[in-house]
Parts: structure tokens; sequence; C-alpha cells
């Protein structure tokens, strides 16, 4: 029996959020966003689990080329586009699409003038690339000002090597805020800087789908809906139709008896009030734990919630057993999952899910269900 950590990856949830996500844009096409190793749960499982999209999207060139050496030969685009005509150049031979948000990658594409082959390309012919004018209508990230979108629009048509229309997109700011005003006011600047001009459009994330119907277009991009988590911070997927795709699991390898005054982990900052029953959990910041969950975050022994208490530690955590005063070394834990959602345990840790998921580290095996 191993005492590693594992995360173990239910992938029917990935086809069911899937799912979730036709049944709110029955038209949209679908960019499935996977970068950061998909959300943290393994790029090239997650994209193989999703070949029926009609796009993927990662961050980087790199995770774009890393999908096609795997022999993705789906459409896949660059969401922070390229930094310099060398990323360029591996950008085209890989057949990847660009995001296009700023003027000196509108300079390094007006200096590419000739397709030359490319000894990295394996198979892949270059082609004209698809790009993706970003339009920033008030994230103030990524992407052209409205008042600059028209000459950015025209020198991008201008450009021999890329293919047209140019697709138009753009990103919310506060769509996870189902009360803010701010997510109707970027989509009426989009809608008011594009009018009159050809080309695809993209405005909907996860919370866009979900909650903003009226930024549904041509294309969505959901990312961590598609994991079985909501976008918003007052609810769980599940309560959106969602089913999570993750579940962290370790095991008990200490369980131990506490007495009044004693204090427990570095800094000794919780200290024994009542003979206490304790659990040491193999899992620790240094598996993705995240190192402020605070004294009661829940945790799942033998099925049944115990709370953290005392500093997480790079490799441990301990819990208050309770009334599991038989629990024993070796007996299973669960991190976050099903049984105790991701969306709590990242509530307790002053963080938001997306970080939790995408920060478990290396050391913890992947495997799927
Ligand atoms: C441009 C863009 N579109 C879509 C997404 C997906 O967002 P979410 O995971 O909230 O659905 C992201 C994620 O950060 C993004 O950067």
């Amino acid at each position: 029996m191993s005492l590693a950590a594992v995360a173990v990856l239910n992938l029917d949830a990935v086809q069911h959020n899937l799912a979730k996500v036709r049944s709110c844009a029955p038209t949209a096409k679908i960019m499935a966003v996977i970068k950061a190793n998909g959300y943290g749960h393994g790029m090239l499982r997650i994209a193989k689990a999703l070949q029926n999209v009609d796009a993927f999207a990662v961050a980087r060139v790199d995770e774009g080329i890393r999908l096609r050496k795997a022999g993705f030969t789906n459409r896949i685009a660059v969401l922070d586009g390229f930094a310099c005509a060398e990323e360029l150049d591996e950008l085209l031979c890989y057949q990847l699409e660009s995001v296009v948000h700023s003027l000196t990658q509108l300079d390094i594409f007006a200096n590419t003038k000739s397709l030359k082959p490319s000894p990295q390309r394996e198979g892949w012919v270059r082609a004209d690339p698809t790009v993706w004018l970003k339009i920033d209508t008030g994230m103030n990230r990524l992407g052209f000002k409205p008042a600059d979108f028209k000459a950015a629009y025209q020198r991008l048509s201008q450009c021999p090597i890329i293919k047209q229309p140019i697709n138009l997109m753009t990103h919310f700011a506060n769509a996870d805020d189902i009360n803010d005003g701010k997510t109707l006011k970027q989509i009426s600047l989009f809608n008011e800087t594009v009018t009159g001009f050809s080309g695809e459009r993209s405005l909907a994330n996860s919370a866009g789908i979900l909650a903003w119907k009226q930024s549904l277009s041509d294309w969505v991009r959901p990312g961590v809906m598609l994991y079985g988590i909501s976008p918003f911070p007052d609810s769980i997927g599940a309560q959106l139709g969602l089913k999570p795709v993750m579940a962290l699991h370790s095991r008990l390898i200490a369980v131990k008896s506490i007495e009044v005054g004693d204090t427990v982990g570095y800094g000794g900052s919780w200290i024994c009030e009542k003979p206490t029953t304790l659990g040491v959990v193999a899992i620790g910041y240094g598996d993705g734990y995240p190192r402020y969950a605070k004294v009661g975050t829940p945790v799942l022994v033998n099925g049944q919630r115990v709370s953290l208490i005392g500093r997480v530690s790079m490799d441990m955590i301990t819990v208050d057993l309770g009334i599991q005063t038989d629990a024993k070394h070796g007996d299973p834990v669960t991190l976050w999952g099903e049984d105790l959602p991701v969306e709590e345990v990242a509530q307790w840790s002053d963080t938001i899910p997306y970080t939790l998921v995408c920060g478990v580290t290396q050391r913890v095996q992947l495997v799927e269900k």
C-alpha cells in the first residue's frame, strides 16, 4: 500500500460537464480551455476526453506543441499568442491559432513574409494561421482598446499570411459576480466595437456560459466548468449540474493521543484544549494542498468529516479525528472530491478552486478512475 497522495480523475465527468456546456450554449462552437496542464488534471488526458470539441485553447505555444507532438490534430488556439518571431515560426509550423493582442505581434506578423520549411514540423505542413483578435473591453489585461481595434483589424486583414476573416474575442473581468453590471457593459462594448466587421465572435468563459446568456455567440470558451468546478464564489459545481473530475486522496500515516496544553505542528499555533485523537495525513503543500488552509478545514477520513488542526507543512497535515478514536495508520483520506467539494476547501483557504486543482504538484500521481 502506497502512502503517496493520488489524484483520481473521473473522465466520464468531463463528458458530462461538456454536455452541460452544450445544453447552455446549444448553437455555439466549443473551445475547451485545457491550459496549465488541463487545470492540473493532465492536459493530454483531458484533451483525449474532449476529442469531440471544436477546438482546444492553451495559454502558451509550448502547450500547443505538446498537444501536436502527442498526435492531436484538433484546432488549437494559443490564448497568450506568440512573444517573438521565433515563437510565431513555431506556431505556424505546428498549425496553432494565435490570439493577437498587441502592436508587437502585429509588427512581427507584418515582417513575416515568406513561409519557409522548418525542421521541427514533423509532418505538419505550414498553413496560414487563423487568428483571434482580442479586444480589451475592461479587463485591462491583454487586447486592443476599442479605439485601436479598427486599425489592428485592418493591419491583420492586409497581412497575406493570415487566414481571413479574422476572429474576434474578448474576456470578462467580473462574470463570476452575477450582480455586477460590468459584464453587460463589456458585452455591449464588444458588440458595438465589432459591428460591421466580419469574423466569428467569442466572449463567454464558464461564468458567461452559465450566467450571461447575452454573451453566447459563435464560440464559447469553457474552462473550469469542464472540470466540474463552479466559477462562482457562492456555489459548488453540483448545484450547477456539474460533476467534479478530480478527487485528491491520501492516507493516515500516524494516529496519536494528545493532551490538554499540547501544541501541534510548526509554530505550535494550535493548542489542545481537550484530550484529542490526532491523525497525521500524508499530504502537504509539497503536493499542492493549500498552505493557508485554516484550522477547521474539512477533510474526509474513512469517508467522515474531520477538521484540520495546526499548520499545513510540506509533506503532512494534522487533523482532529474526533470520534474516530479507532482510526489507524493507512486509513483512507480525501482532501477534495465528490463528497468534499474543492470549492469548499478553497473557501477555507481564502483562495479559488482554480488554484487548488492547478496547484497539484508532480509528486502526486494522476490516475484515471
Ligand atoms: C481568454 C480565456 N478564455 C476562457 C478562459 C476560461 O475561463 P474559465 O476557466 O473561468 O471558464 C480563460 C481562463 O483563464 C481565459 O484566459
